[in-house]
């Protein structure tokens, strides 16, 4: 897969991989199952220095599954299955700031989202990720064992969110996009269990996030201590790692077993990325 001068270097203890000297543009069929298999063990890898227009950005995509269409954002008039992101210099609000998992509020959620950086800023704008199966792993056995006949009920409306008190996740478009009603028949609700067994790994990791509202069978104020208590847990410094953008850097996350978040620490400054997000072929269980 031309990997005469690749180079993998981690981003953390526990996972998230930073690739250089690999030209995914430019993949054999062989290449495609490596790339695929770096993510499943990394989790999170960036490619750095990625030669992509919108054209060859979709084709590599839909090696990996067929391209989701967010029920909430516009994408690109040329390419539907491309979202693009944008941060201006005058916005206050940064699209996904806040820990989830994407599209947790489908019945088969979204199993990878890539992101392609087209201008990022000159300091600030990273992306930080929390690794759900660590997170699991240090649980006590007892609370395992509750914890995994639980299920959560994950939401996409911003406005139920905003009711509960939850800080939004993704679902607030960028100011560049016009926000779309989700069309009548379309999910944005799901019930999930809070704990999953990963499809590729077969390792178990804890799975909720910001989109996930109470859990089911409890009342709010049951479950909201519980959900508490997991948000902290997760997002323990122990069980992150963080993405330094650069221009024409590609990061593709498993959204099985991570959350992520993206850091507003860039006021004043642009960023814009494209973000085609690889639908989910798999229940959660
Ligand atoms: C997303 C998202 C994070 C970022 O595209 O789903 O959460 O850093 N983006 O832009
Ligand atoms: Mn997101």
């Amino acid at each position: 897969m031309g990997t005469k001068q690749m180079e993998v270097n981690t981003l953390s203890g526990t996972f998230g991989a930073d690739v250089r000297g690999l030209d995914l543009a430019n993949l054999d069929e062989a290449g495609f199952d490596s790339v695929y298999q770096l993510i499943v063990d990394h989790q999170v890898v960036v490619f750095r220095d990625q030669q992509f227009d919108a054209d060859s950005f979709s084709t590599f995509a839909e090696h990996f599954g067929a391209i989701h269409a967010h029920p909430f954002m516009q994408g690109l008039e040329t390419h539907p299955g491309i979202l693009e992101i944008v941060k201006t210099e005058t916005d206050r609000a940064a699209f996904g700031n806040a820990w989830h998992s994407d599209q947790m509020f489908v019945a088969q959620p979204a199993k990878f989202t890539m992101l392609y950086a087209k201008e990022v800023p000159a300091r600030g704008g990273d992306t930080l990720f929390a690794n759900m199966y660590a997170s699991y792993d240090a649980l006590s056995d007892r609370l395992k064992a509750v914890l995994g006949s639980l299920r959560g009920w994950n939401v996409g409306s911003r406005e139920k969110l905003r009711a509960k008190g939850t800080k939004e996740p993704g679902t607030r478009p960028p100011s560049n996009m016009q926000e779309q009603r989700p069309p009548e028949d379309m999910q944005t609700e799901a019930s999930h269990p809070l704990v999953r067994t990963h499809f590729d790994s077969g390792r178990k990791s804890l799975y909720f996030g910001g989109h996930t509202m109470h859990i089911e069978g409890m009342t709010q104020a049951e479950s909201a201590p519980i959900l508490q208590y997991l948000h902290t847990h997760t997002t323990r410094p122990e069980f992150q790692c963080r993405v330094r953008w650069e221009v024409d850097s590609l990061t593709i996350w498993d959204n099985r077993c991570v959350q992520h978040y993206a850091v507003n620490d860039y006021e004043g400054q642009r960023r814009r990325m494209h973000r085609i997000t690889i639908a989910g072929d798999e229940v959660p269980v």
